[in-house]
């Protein structure tokens, strides 16, 4: 048997190989070759099967994904050498940050190689800590922490386990923004391995045109491998969460635009509110809960005095570091999908959303395990001017000194029976909520990538506008000439480009 082993070789090792497949999960020889070649080249340390891995991610979808294996750089040389071996097998992979977009082969390859960048996430403080240089696969919650003993933070998500790597490469909205900018206005430098392998760094003076791509460009041009980052003081934080009655609906939105588009009121930019519209399918209704923010420790901030009196049916405030207040729940466990639109602040047209939402959720409300949301936030005018610091970013939204607000569904469910209803949910409500947001004029063309479900891939880059688009192609064609990182190369996964 041995001998017989031996003769074949090849051809037969390549037979088996090539018979590996769980479900759609097909591992082709060229991934099965890549994958003992790594182990060869790294050990057994870096590499984990399928069989015998512990791995996590958050969203259910990708956790039933298969990949041929995963394997665990430590820094930028090996992430490199990685991609050679890939490229020399003809080996397709994907490449996880924090692990939290929505759909297979996002950041857990299907069938090919997951390049899991979480060991890539040391925090240094650098430049009399008014920087760091943060791993590329460090999630919020590592940085916070690791910031904390010098009092200071960084434009991160709201919850803990949120990649550094995608929140900031499509554009990072954060507690912070309304102070800082969106996380991609907060990057002095990246350091990253292009599809040849080679490692460059691009920052405002090296690679100009890489570092304005990345600034919104998302997984199209490289595998980021460090970030350099804006730091700044900040001590403990006011958060309150407050849950209100169906019935007081309008009163709630009153409150919220008056916050959010009155120019005197969010000039104040420590406060921040993130408007959360659900549907409770054991009562069968629909009702509103907010996260109030404010950047000094003063309970009960006054800012919030008129939405703090409506009526409501719970409400927890707190005075902590952002460090504990960005709790993570636990991964892998819920199926989710999300899907955006962007607009000017109208309360009328929010309103007739949640109409549309309402009659939406209905039709598919015996989904298991269902649990929608419709999310709003600003967008704030001192978030949208800081997007024209240091060049610009790609995301082509212009400063006309007024705020927009992105809204998202955001649903989560249990069963894949229910993938196919909460598509059409969501698909319908995104649509129809444009159409209406067309028709009333406050329709905006951003569509917010970190939202996006995978179809609305077009509809980003056509957001960012024509010649931002072909900017960042032509980018693309100069850094990746072979198209490595495109829909015809191995990376396919998440918003492509090309
Ligand atoms: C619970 C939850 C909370 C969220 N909160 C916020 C929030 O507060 N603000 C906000 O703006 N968004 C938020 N988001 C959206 C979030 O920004 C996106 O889902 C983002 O893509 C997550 O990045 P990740 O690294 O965790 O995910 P991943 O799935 O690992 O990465 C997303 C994509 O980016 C690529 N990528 C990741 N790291 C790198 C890297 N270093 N180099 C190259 N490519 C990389 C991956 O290959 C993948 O294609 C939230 C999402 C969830 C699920
Ligand atoms: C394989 O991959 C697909 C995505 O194409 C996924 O939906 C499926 O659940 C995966 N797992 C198995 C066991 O087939
Ligand atoms: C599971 O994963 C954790 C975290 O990555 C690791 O520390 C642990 O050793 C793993 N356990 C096994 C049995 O592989
Ligand atoms: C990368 O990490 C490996 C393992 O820790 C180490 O042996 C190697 O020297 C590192 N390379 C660089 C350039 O730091
Ligand atoms: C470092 O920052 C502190 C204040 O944060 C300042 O007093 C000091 O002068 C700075 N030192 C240098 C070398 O810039
Ligand atoms: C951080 O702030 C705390 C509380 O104000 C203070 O005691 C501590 O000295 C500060 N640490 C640094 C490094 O500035
Ligand atoms: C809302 O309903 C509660 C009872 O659930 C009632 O006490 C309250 O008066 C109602 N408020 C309005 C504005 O209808
Ligand atoms: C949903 O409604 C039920 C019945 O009114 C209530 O007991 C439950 O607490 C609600 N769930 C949430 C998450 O609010
Ligand atoms: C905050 O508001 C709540 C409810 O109105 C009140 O009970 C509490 O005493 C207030 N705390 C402070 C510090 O003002
Ligand atoms: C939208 O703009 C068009 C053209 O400027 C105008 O005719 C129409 O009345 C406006 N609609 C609303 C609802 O304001
Ligand atoms: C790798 O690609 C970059 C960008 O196209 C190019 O500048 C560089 O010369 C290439 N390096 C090698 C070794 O081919």
């Amino acid at each position: 048997m041995t001998r017989l082993f031996k003769t074949l070789g090849i051809v037969l090792l390549s037979t088996l190989a090539e018979a590996i497949t769980y479900g759609s999960n097909v591992t082709s020889f060229g991934c099965e070759r890549a994958c003992s070649t790594l182990r060869s080249a790294f050990g057994d340390a870096y590499l984990h099967y399928p069989e015998n891995d512990n791995f996590t991610i958050w969203d259910a979808k990708q956790q039933e994904v298969i990949p041929a294996c995963r394997v665990e750089p430590f820094n930028a040389s090996e992430v490199a050498r990685i991609i050679n071996i890939l490229e020399k097998n003809w080996c397709r992979f994907a490449v996880k940050g924090g692990g939290h977009s929505r759909s297979a082969d996002d950041s857990n390859s299907v069938g090919g190689v997951t390049i899991d960048l979480d060991r890539l996430s040391t925090v240094e403080v650098i430049a009399n800590a008014t920087r760091a240089r943060v791993g590329g696969g460090a999630n919020s919650v590592q940085v916070y922490t690791a910031l904390e003993p010098y009092n200071r933070s960084f434009v991160g998500g709201r919850v803990g386990t949120v990649g550094v790597g995608g929140h900031a490469l499509g554009g990072g909205s954060s507690p912070f923004a309304n102070r800082h900018g969106w996380a991609l206005d907060n990057i002095h430098e990246y350091e990253v391995v292009l599809a040849n392998g080679t490692i460059v760094t691009a920052s405002e003076t090296s690679d100009t045109d890489l570092y304005w791509a990345l600034r919104g460009g998302g997984n199209n041009f490289g595998i980021v491998t460090t970030f350099t980052i804006n730091i700044f003081p900040q001590g403990p934080i006011y958060q309150a969460q407050f849950s209100y009655a169906p019935n007081y609906t309008n009163e709630v939105l009153d409150e919220a635009y008056e916050l959010w588009a009155n120019p005197d009121v969010y000039s104040d930019v420590d406060m921040s509110l993130d408007l959360y519209y659900t549907y409770n399918r054991t009562s069968d209704q629909f009702s509103f809960s907010g996260t109030q923010r404010y950047l000094q420790p003063i309970m009960n901030a006054s800012i919030f005095s008129g939405l703090s009196s409506v009526p409501h049916v719970s409400r927890r405030v707190t005075v902590d570091s952002v460090a504990n207040l960005a709790s993570s729940p636990p991964l892998g466990v819920t199926r989710n999908l999300f899907g955006t639109l962007t607009m000017s602040p109208s309360q009328l047209v929010h309103s007739k959303a949640l109409d549309i939402f309402r009659e939406e959720v209905r039709a598919i409300n015996t989904v298991a395990g269902l649990t929608p949301n419709f999310i709003c936030y600003p967008i704030h005018a001192n978030t949208i001017a800081a997007m024209s610091r240091r060049g610009g970013n790609a995301l082509g939204i212009k400063n006309t000194g007024e705020p927009l607000i992105i809204c998202f569904v955001s649903t989560s469910w249990t069963e894949a029976q229910g993938d196919s209803a909460v598509w059409d949910m969501t698909r319908n409500t995104v649509n129809r909520v444009k159409s209406l947001a067309r028709e009333y004029n406050v329709s905006s063309d951003f569509t917010y990538m970190n939202y996006a479900w995978t179809g609305q891939a077009d509809e980003v880059f056509a957001g960012y506008g024509e010649s931002n688009a072909e900017r960042l192609r032509e980018i693309q064609k100069a850094v990746d000439p072979r198209g490595i990182f495109t829909l015809r190369g191995l990376w396919r996964g998440f918003m492509k480009l090309q």
